[in-house]
């Protein structure tokens, strides 16, 4: 897998998501709280790039795809890559389909998109995590701290925090405690500090 990986432009890959308490993430398809100045955080930071004609890549499960509302699409400066072993298309705005995370990775970084693309933000769900937490390029972890118990039937996995270490200031990151509608909620970033 490395030697094959040489050939590649290495990108950056970061999981973004926001967790209650237990880690849940989320119920019956959908996001079980509404915060929306914590949404808007979420898109502009997929959305943000660099310079102008960069691209990000959306690495985004078949469910959390499906859940996400149509009326917000096309997002700016997004390429969107829906993984599913079922679907035999890319479904409707999204530009690739791929069978499994490293082809994504793949796609990112190999020609014709790699000269264009900064950053893979995995948006989820819970096993794309867990194959992104375990990839060598995966360098920050972005992770809303919703403080608050919800039920939950999607959980964000575990992982380890002496090699994801949170940090206590991060650039362009309030370090405040922020709320809506009476949550609680912390915009935490992980950065690796070392190999698995
Ligand atoms: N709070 C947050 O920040 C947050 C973030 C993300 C998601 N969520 C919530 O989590 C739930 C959705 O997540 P989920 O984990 O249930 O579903 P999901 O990962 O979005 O979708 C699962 C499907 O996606 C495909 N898939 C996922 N990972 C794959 C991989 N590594 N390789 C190939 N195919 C893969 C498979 O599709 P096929 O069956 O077609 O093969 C799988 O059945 C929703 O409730 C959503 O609102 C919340």
């Amino acid at each position: 897998m490395e030697n094959s990986r040489n050939a590649m432009q290495r990108k950056p890959i970061r999981p973004i998501a926001a967790i209650c308490n237990n880690m849940g993430m989320g119920k019956d398809g959908k996001v079980p709280w509404s915060l929306p100045a914590e949404f808007k955080f979420f898109i502009d930071t997929i959305t943000g790039v660099t310079r102008p004609g960069r691209m990000n890549i959306l690495v985004w499960g078949r469910l959390c795809w499906h859940s996400f509302p149509e009326a917000l699409l096309p997002l700016p400066n997004a390429l969107h890559v829906v993984l599913s072993n079922t679907l035999k298309a890319a479904p409707d705005h999204a530009h690739f389909l791929c069978q499994d995370f490293e082809s994504a990775v793949r796609l990112a970084s190999e020609p014709p998109l790699a000269d264009l693309v900064e950053t893979i933000w995995v948006i989820g769900g819970a096993r794309v995590y867990v194959d992104t937490l375990k990839h060598p390029w995966c360098d920050l972890l972005y992770l809303t701290d919703v403080m608050a118990d919800f039920d939950c039937d999607v959980f964000f996995p575990e992982f380890d925090r002496e090699i994801f270490k949170v940090q206590e200031r991060f650039p362009g990151i309030p370090s405040e405690i922020q709320e809506e509608n009476g949550i609680k909620y912390k915009f935490q970033v992980f950065k690796r500090i070392r190999d698995a």
